[in-house]
């Protein structure tokens, strides 16, 4: 039989016309002092072992009670852990350590107004806050299963009341302190919340923020939804001072630091939670459809993001880590609070944007504090390598032993820029892929293990059974140039429960595209759908190229937006860029590239024709990009995601719909008008 001739390419593939890139390996001196150094690790969670493997992972902790069934798979795809077992989350992050490490720094605080003194919360201040917050709590009448909304910014407050919260098995469900109240009041709505806690203010970009503002919008929008908040309690950002323009509501709205008072001294016993008991709501957005509540549980969760930080963050007590996320995403809590906290690590907490007042901030911050793990997104090292290449050449007593990005995949060029430049070729560099969804890391390098390859995550973590599929679930091997959904074969301890009160959109979200036989009660028959398009290279590492719906499918052809960003980025004159699709009549979509150039550097016809040279030479003409617009900043989240959605709705005459909920609204107007008039003339 002849065969035939390839001319479509299936919905999954994407061609890949990258080339591999070098591997970088980690120093000796990293590998002398690292928490985790053995590969046979690998074979103890193979398939054969799983899933009492996990075992190793919550071993870690401390439990009143050991658990009779590991994995429990009756009812897929709601997996429990180490089921049986009672633990509490408050105890394993504070009440543990003060044997050992009462008087060593749990938090440390850095404001950021830069004159502003630091504040340290060693372990024993933790324990007696912790401690107090929980019985405000309890005098609230709140107990066990209970929800609450805290909606907080980057302040020692927040994991405070996070930990009072799990120490009594309140369920606490953080929301991002830059949302606005409309979408706190959606997940007050989602998950039941009587009680909101916030803070009057805080400082950004310089300015001390009216906080309580969005509390009042948020109960009265919550209201609206038919969900009654009972009270409302406010932190001060300067205890005794009030910093906001909305008035205190009597009967509702209370000062923490008065209600404190009444609970000087105040010691709680830890509630003996179930493993599978819920510790915390995460929510995540959609495109479509109201904010999801991610459920993580108790023992599962505790478990795999103390192994973790161990084995891949390599923190170790004396360590000074420093994430850069904000707390009310799941990177701050897996990997400021919980996770580090486990360890007994000192965990710095910065309340501020890396940019203020200029983009030395984190170097000082970190000379001064002798942070050597270094943790952060390649937004923010894209951000901080746009506003001063060089600026970290001048803080010489920083010195990184390692270094994460996570969030997004990361450019080779960006990530030379952060391994040479900010790391000085001293620090590994782990490139982390999960989501709030998987609760800690999957794919990555372990650092004194494997070699690092600048844009790949790596390879799946001990006892994570990853694998790229095509569209039909057919496994596409490591190696074989095509890009496909990336998928994780079996559960693991930190995937969340569920999503809260809506079990239904859980299957149909993560589970129906590949799921074997729905009455199936063997884990082998549900694999879970990250969205994520990878490829996987022959050495089994995982090159993550962004979300499905991400991909720009040019006559045939699925180019990963990622894949062509990189391309723009190697052109020197470039800071960041973005790629969307747009219609075209006669190739279905063609990428067009929105790029900001470096401090100093104007606009010019010669840099488009460079971008555009750039893209054909590294991919191919079949990228070509219709336009090459170049603008002042690109249009962000407040997370610092680029709202490509955003760029793609100007690309193609669309309204961008609704753009203030984002960090710099104002720059889609501007880049509106030049789209608009380059559309003209076009014409
Ligand atoms: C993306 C953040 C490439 C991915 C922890 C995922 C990444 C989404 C990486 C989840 C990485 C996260 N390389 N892409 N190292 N890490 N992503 O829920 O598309 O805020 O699906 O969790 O971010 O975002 P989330």
């Amino acid at each position: 039989m002849v065969e035939k001739e390839r001319t479509e390419v299936s919905e999954a593939e994407v061609a890949v016309h990258w080339g591999e890139e070098e591997y970088y390996y980690p120093p000796m001196e990293f590998i002398a002092q690292a928490n985790f150094t053995d590969p046979t690790i690998f074979d103890r969670f193979s398939e054969e072992h799983f899933p009492e493997c996990f075992k190793e992972f919550a071993d870690m902790l401390d439990w009143y009670q050991y658990w009779h069934t590991t994995l429990d798979t009756s009812n897929p795809p709601f997996w429990k852990w180490f089921v049986g077992g009672k633990l509490n989350a408050c105890y394993n992050c504070v009440d543990r350590h003060l044997e050992a490490n009462r008087n060593k720094a749990a938090f440390i605080f850095v404001p950021e107004p830069e004159d502003e003194d630091h504040s340290v919360i060693t372990y024993q201040e933790l324990y007696v806050r912790v401690n107090e917050m929980a019985a405000v709590l309890q005098s609230l009448g709140l107990k066990t299963g209970d929800r609450v909304t805290i909606h907080m910014p980057m302040v020692v407050e927040l994991p405070i009341t996070m930990l009072a919260c799990a120490r009594l098995g309140i369920i606490h469900s953080v929301v991002f302190a830059g949302f606005s109240g409309q979408a706190c009041a959606d997940r007050i709505e989602d998950s039941g919340s009587h009680i909101l806690v916030t803070i009057d203010a805080y400082y950004r970009s310089g300015k001390l923020l009216d906080h309580k503002v969005k509390a009042d919008q948020a109960v009265q929008a919550a209201k609206e939804m038919g969900q009654e908040v009972e009270k409302v309690l406010v932190w001060r950002r300067y205890p005794g001072e009030y910093h906001s323009e909305a008035p205190m509501v009597e009967g509702r709205d209370v000062f923490v630091d008065d209600l404190l008072k009444a609970h000087r001294g105040a010691r709680v016993e830890p509630v003996h939670m179930p493993a599978e008991a819920p510790l915390f709501l995460m929510y995540t957005s959609g495109t479509t459809g109201r904010p999801k509540g991610q459920q993580h549980s108790t023992g599962g969760y505790m478990a795999y993001v103390t192994w973790t930080s161990w084995a891949v963050q390599d923190i170790h007590p004396e360590d000074v880590y420093w994430c850069m996320a904000d707390i009310g995403w799941i990177t701050g809590h897996s990997y400021i609070v919980y996770g580090p906290l486990s360890l007994a690590a000192t965990s710095v907490i910065y309340e501020g944007v890396p940019t203020y007042p200029d983009a030395g901030r984190p170097w000082r911050i970190s000379e001064q504090l002798g942070v050597n793990i270094f943790h952060t997104s390649p937004t923010a090292i894209r951000m901080l390598r746009k506003a001063d290449p060089d600026g970290p050449k001048n803080y010489p007593n920083v010195q990184f032993k390692h270094m994460t990005t996570v969030g997004e995949p990361i450019e080779p060029e960006v990530w030379r820029w952060y391994y040479h430049t900010v790391g000085k070729d001293k620090a590994v560099i782990v490139d982390t892929w999960w989501q709030t969804e998987t609760g800690g890391f999957l794919c990555t390098t372990i650092p004194a293990i494997h070699a690092m390859k600048p844009g790949s995550a790596g390879p799946a973590l001990p006892g994570i059974y990853a694998t790229v599929l095509d569209d039909e679930g057919n496994e596409i091997p490591p190696g074989a140039g095509r890009a496909g959904n990336i998928v994780i074969r079996n559960p693991w301890p930190g995937i969340t429960q569920g999503i809260w009160g809506n079990p239904e959109r859980f299957i149909q979200t993560y589970y129906a595209k590949y799921n074997r036989d729905p009455n199936s009660k063997d884990w082998r028959d549900w694999p879970y759908f990250a969205g994520d398009a990878a490829v996987q290279a022959a050495d089994g590492y995982f090159r993550i190229l962004g979300r499905v719906d991400d991909v720009i499918n040019v006559a045939g052809h699925r180019l990963g937006t990622k894949e062509i960003e990189s391309a723009v980025l190697t052109v020197e004159e470039v800071a960041e860029a973005a790629v969307v699709p747009r219609a075209d009549e006669l190739k279905g979509t063609v990428p067009e590239v929105y790029a900001s150039l470096k401090p100093g550097i104007e606009p010019s016809p010669e840099i488009e024709q460079k971008i555009v040279k750039a893209v054909e030479t590294i991919i191919s003409k079949i990228a070509r990009p219709k336009n090459v617009y170049l603008v002042p900043d690109l249009p962000k989240t407040r997370s610092g995601k680029i709202m490509r959605r955003v760029l793609a709705a100007i690309s193609n005459g669309k309204d961008p719909g609704d753009v203030t909920t984002l960090a710099n609204p104002e720059i889609v107007k501007q880049i509106h008008e030049m789209v608009k008039a380059r559309h003209q003339a076009e014409k």
